[in-house]
């Protein structure tokens, strides 16, 4: 089957009403296309594509996001095909759009579908990678100090067992910019050096790294970088042909907005000699590095078709008008907890230095109680960080976000911080 076929497979039934006897909801007018300048009524129709209700302001995208109605209808018609016909014959339409997705994901990141694997979720990639390079004693690993546990955690306990030694970049609050990043991996670099690895964007306090300009010290010095992109693939408008890494791992359920249980890792073409498969099994991809790395066996190939979905839902809206406005809705948000009293904010506003993490300390107001506040009583979602370390509470908007919901949110905080919680 050919990608217009699979298009129009997918396309059956496309506009029909979403029902079942117990799950069910109105299916959005279709999303119209995007202005040259997207006004506040575009982001609200792109709002009525999500089955969120309206009064639920959800601002935690680097933890979770929703999916549309498309990529839910998708995942669930395809289920639904599957389940009324299991056999081996129908099924074969789920393998092509399995790869009709990884096409997508090649297209939505420049790279080609060779390169590309189809995971479970980040920690999957990423410890693909960490598990797959060959490291020795002797060898050493260069990692940033503030990384995911998938990303740290893991490099600690594989050096604990294969020997190789874990060194950490610090990471300063606030942010020192991008050419501090540069000049700190460069004087930590050693003839030892077989790995860089590093979050994009972190999700602690949204702090953006210099990932073009630190593949490219790495490269120049034969050394491998793995990117931890959960917290941008979805939300800038990434161009790994560009960065160049070596490896770069992301999740659908983040910023993609996709099916939850779905990611990606990416492995450059001249990397792919340099790490082994961890896992071996059935029913591989059928092109490039996928047919060794992602034989996983029986995998959700409608969850996998739905994630091709989220991506072509926002590249319709516009990959860059998305980063655009999830920037806008964030700067938003900064400037209006910069005016309340008490309030510490440890992301950078320059917006050459973070993104859409946004993270605050809200005076000496208990995060948990705050953040349960706010749910319960503003309808708004946030994540909370406790500890010592920058702690506080992390809002991330994205587009499906709207400013009512940014000047909500920035008032509820303001009450809460006059009167206690
Ligand atoms: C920077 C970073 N890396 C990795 C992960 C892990 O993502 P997942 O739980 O989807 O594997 C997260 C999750 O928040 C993250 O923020």
């Amino acid at each position: 089957m050919n990608r217009r076929e699979f298009a129009r497979l997918l396309a059956i039934g496309g506009a029909a009403p979403f029902v079942s006897p117990k799950v069910g909801w109105a299916r959005p007018v279709d999303l119209p296309p995007t202005p040259a300048s997207p006004d506040e009524k575009f982001w609200t129709a792109v709002r009525d594509q999500f089955v969120m209700p309206k009064e639920l302001a959800m601002l935690n995208a680097a933890n979770l996001c929703p999916s549309s109605a498309p990529v839910l209808e998708t995942m669930y018609r395809m289920t639904k095909d599957m389940d009324q016909d299991p056999s081996f014959d129908n099924r074969a339409k789920l393998g092509d759009g399995r790869e009709n997705t990884r096409t997508l994901l090649a297209e939505f990141m420049r790279v080609t579908p060779e390169e590309i694997i189809i995971t479970r979720n980040t920690s999957e990639s990423n410890n693909l990678v960490s598990t797959g390079i060959d490291l020795k004693p002797g060898d050493e690993v260069l990692l940033t100090a503030d990384n995911h546990p998938s990303n740290h955690t893991a490099w600690q306990e594989k050096a604990k067992r294969y020997g190789f030694t874990v060194k950490d970049v610090p990471v300063p609050n606030p942010h020192p910019g991008f050419e501090h990043y540069v000049e700190a991996f460069r004087k930590m670099i050693t003839p030892q050096t077989k790995v860089i690895s590093f979050t994009h964007l972190t999700s602690t306090v949204g702090d953006l790294f210099p990932a073009k300009e630190l593949c490219k010290l790495a490269r120049e010095r034969g050394i491998l970088t793995l990117v931890d992109g959960a917290q941008t693939f979805g939300l800038m408008d990434v161009d790994l042909s560009d960065m160049q890494p070596d490896f770069y791992s992301g999740s659908a359920h983040k910023w993609p907005c996709g099916p939850k249980e779905n990611g990606v890792l990416y492995i450059n073409k001249s990397a792919q000699s340099k790490i082994w498969a961890s896992i071996f099994s059935a029913y591989p991809g059928r092109v490039g590095v996928s047919k060794t790395f992602e034989g996983f066996g029986q995998r959700d190939e409608p969850a996998m078709i739905a994630f091709g979905e989220a991506l072509t839902f926002q590249t319709k809206i516009g990959r860059a008008q998305i980063e655009k406005r999830s920037r806008e809705l964030t700067q938003a948000l900064m400037a209006g907890l910069k005016k309340i009293d008490g309030v510490k904010i440890w992301t950078s506003p320059d917006p050459s230095r973070s993104v859409a993490v946004l993270s605050f300390q809200p005076g000496s107001l208990d995060v948990r109680k705050l953040s349960l506040a706010l749910y319960q009583k503003d309808r708004i979602g946030c994540a909370t960080r406790g500890g010592q370390d920058r702690p506080g509470i992390r809002l991330s908007p994205h587009f499906y976000n709207t400013h009512a919901e940014v000047e909500r949110t920035v008032a509820a905080i303001k009450k809460y911080m006059s009167t206690g919680v």
